[in-house]
């Protein structure tokens, strides 16, 4: 069972962290997890790395036809790596914490961060000299180092201006200008904000980096999806009207008058704070893989549930589920991996309980509305939520 501490962050308290790093500068953090020891190994990862719904891939500083950086996408057959040389490649696993329990624990010791803002646990296993180059990313990322030794080195901010090397199926820094270096063993934390240059290179035989990454959506995903979700909701007697028009001097000219009457219907649409969070809540709970949200075998009704839970059953957060919940002067919502559910007052606190501790004894689930236990059971048949005894 994985031992977390009190504090993450050694000496330094969530308040600091928040104000002074995150976003903002790099945070080493020795030993921040005493003893720690990796619930999985690398034969497990390259177990997962067969499996056709998990995503991996594989870096190799040279290719196999001895081209610089080289890069396959999983899923592997078993025999590709009883063929990899012995040093200098990769193997990388996304959304570890979906499938092994003992890895979706680690969470735990990042709630001081909203929960919706947490993509997946990314694991990375790596010989001597195992690296994926130099590169940023654009999100948060808590580095863990799970095994062995990693050499980190951090360079400046960088953008998607800064020269890379092309012809590369990866974003490499064509330079790279080392400005910090730390050297990560067993239980070591490396915090990176997004676009912060970083090179990790395996010093042993046995590297794993646990990755602990964020999701910032870009403004063109987030207007993107804000305008079909308002787009859903318009009806199309809603459009461009002009009951103001003058004569024009130039029939062909869009003037000022034209462009503040469709800013006007466009910020009407937008600038409203009841739409906005409901799209928000909705798409920041969208589960990062889609197709592996698997309705549940059989249907469960609202009595069904009652009954199980009378007997003792435990409802629980599927693993790569995602809850988060709203709870302003329109109402209360649940959000459920990419769904709205309004909630009643007297089930507030119950569905508050749920998303903070991502499961429900039967002590818990005392006396709820019909309604709520209808969207419960919702969640089952959906498979954002399933029962166990
Ligand atoms: C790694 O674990 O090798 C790479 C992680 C990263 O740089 O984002
Ligand atoms: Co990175």
């Amino acid at each position: 069972m994985l031992q977390l501490p009190e504090c993450l962050l050694g000496q330094i308290s969530y308040e600091e962290f928040l104000r002074d790093y995150w976003q903002k500068k790099p945070l080493f953090i020795k030993n921040a997890i005493p003893d720690f020891e990796s619930p999985i190994d690398e034969h497990e990862l390259a177990g997962m790395a067969l499996e056709e719904q998990v995503e991996s891939r594989l870096v190799m500083e040279k290719g196999p036809n001895g081209e610089n950086w080289h890069l396959e996408n999983g899923p592997f057959e078993e025999s590709r790596f009883s063929t990899l040389p012995e040093t200098h490649w990769t193997l990388l696993v996304q959304a570890v914490d979906h499938y092994v329990p003992e890895v979706a624990a680690l969470m735990e010791a990042f709630d001081f961060i909203p929960s919706w803002r947490v993509d997946d646990i990314m694991i990375s296993f790596a010989p001597k000299e195992g690296s994926v180059g130099p590169h940023l990313d654009y999100y948060d990322v808590f580095l863990l180092q799970a095994q062995g030794t990693r050499r980190w080195q951090l360079g400046g901010f960088a953008d998607d201006k800064t020269p890379i090397v092309e012809g590369v199926p990866l974003r490499i820094l064509r330079e790279f200008n080392v400005e910090e270096e730390f050297v990560c063993e067993p239980g070591d934390l490396l915090y990176l904000p997004p676009q912060l240059a970083h090179y990790g290179v395996s010093q042993t035989d046995d590297c794993m980096t646990w990755s602990v990454g964020f999701r910032a959506p870009s403004a063109d995903e987030i207007v993107t999806s804000l305008a079909d979700f308002i787009g859903e909701t318009l009806c199309e007697d809603d459009r461009y009207g002009d009951p103001d028009l003058e004569l024009q001097s130039y029939n062909s000219q869009i003037g000022p008058d034209a462009i503040a009457r469709v800013k006007t219907l466009v910020l009407e649409k937008l600038n409203d704070d009841e739409v906005i969070n409901a799209w928000f809540g909705r798409y920041m709970t969208q589960p990062k893989y889609m197709d592996q949200l698997i309705p549940s075998e059989e249907a469960v009704s609202e009595s069904d549930l009652s009954e199980n839970m009378a007997s003792g059953a435990v409802l629980n957060l599927t693993e790569g589920s995602r809850l988060a919940f709203s709870d302003t002067e329109s109402g209360f919502v649940l959000f459920a991996d990419g769904e709205g559910y309004p909630i009643e007052a007297q089930d507030k606190e119950l569905i508050m309980h749920l998303c903070e501790q991502k499961y429900l004894t039967s002590h818990e689930l005392f006396s709820p509305s019909e309604k709520t236990m209808v969207n419960l059971s919702e969640l089952i048949n959906r498979g954002t939520l399933y029962l166990s005894d």
